[in-house]
């Protein structure tokens, strides 16, 4: 087992890569700390783990509520004393031309995306320190080296976080806190699933994204947990400071195929309820 005993907060673990990450977390043999806004998504993914003999907590967290964040450390501390691995998951997005994203749309993206980084970091750090040790592991995107259009809070909220990340490497590495940024690629979640739903052909969208990936095929949440699991644990004790692709190759490719249009999306279905 990799993860052995190690203590991990995993935010937005209610759906998608987080729900994935904490799953492989626990059959590494991690006490699981569930976060998720609703508890009607979370508090299944910790009960699931617990049945399959894992060991896991769940606790309610929007992650862009400091008084959230602060009871989430808070409880983790009181159930298991220690954080080895906090996995800053939890994000939103939208695809929308810029002159159409309002101030309020700005301030969910960044409030979540980068703020909510900062606030899990920030209230984590002072134990990590105690401990002299931690790996804080940001989940950030391909739109950290390249961008397309109608993505612009999500692209600076996600470069923001790849800064954070790096100053905070720097600042943190020789008191034992490794930080370090994984940014897939084209996942099968929910936002797979409203790119296809907003495609005005399923057949040709699949198609696109199909061609402009050099594997040839969409990641899997298990591909990006296997990823976290290496940076959380001591296999990646030189690691700090990097943003770790996991992306089939997308990002390496010099040109791209033929420009798709796809319609708005407004986030996740999920993200409405
Ligand atoms: N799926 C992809 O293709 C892809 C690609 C690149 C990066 N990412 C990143 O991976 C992470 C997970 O994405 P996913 O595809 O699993 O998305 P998802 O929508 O399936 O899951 C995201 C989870 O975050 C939660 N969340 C949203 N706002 C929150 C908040 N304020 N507080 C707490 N939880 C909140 C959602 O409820 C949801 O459970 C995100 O940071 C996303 O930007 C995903």
């Amino acid at each position: 087992m990799r993860l052995k005993n190690k203590v991990a907060i995993i935010t937005g673990s209610g759906a998608g890569i987080g729900q994935c990450i904490a799953e492989v977390f626990a059959r590494e043999g991690a006490r699981v700390v569930c976060s998720s806004r609703r508890a009607v998504n979370g508090q299944p993914v910790a009960d699931a783990i617990r049945v399959a003999g894992g060991e896991a907590i769940f606790v309610q967290c929007d992650v862009s509520r400091e008084e959230d964040v602060k009871n989430l450390v808070d409880r983790t501390l009181e159930s298991y004393g220690r954080i080895d691995v906090l996995v800053n998951n939890a994000g939103v997005n939208f695809v929308k031309p810029f002159e159409e994203v309002h101030p309020s749309d700005w301030d969910r993206v960044i409030g979540t995306d980068l703020r909510g980084t900062y606030l899990c970091s920030w209230y984590s750090i002072p134990q990590m320190l105690r401990q002299k040790s931690g790996s804080i592991i940001n989940i950030t995107s391909v739109h950290t080296l390249a961008s397309l259009p109608g993505a612009t809070p999500y692209d600076a909220a996600k470069w923001g976080v790849v800064g954070l990340t790096k100053s905070m490497a720097v600042e943190y590495a020789s008191r034992g806190i490794r930080v370090n940024a994984l940014s897939p690629g084209l996942i099968d979640t929910q936002i797979w699933s409203d790119i296809k739903a907003a495609a005005p052909d399923l057949d040709e969208c699949i198609r696109y994204w199909q061609s402009n990936i050099p594997m040839g095929r969409v990641g899997k949440p298990e591909e990006i947990a296997q990823v976290a699991v290496f940076l959380a644990s001591d296999e990646s004790s030189y690691v700090t400071g990097t943003n770790l692709l996991a992306d089939g190759g997308m990002t390496s490719q010099l040109i791209s195929q033929a420009s798709f249009e796809s319609r708005n999306l407004e986030g996740s279905s999920r993200d409405k309820k």
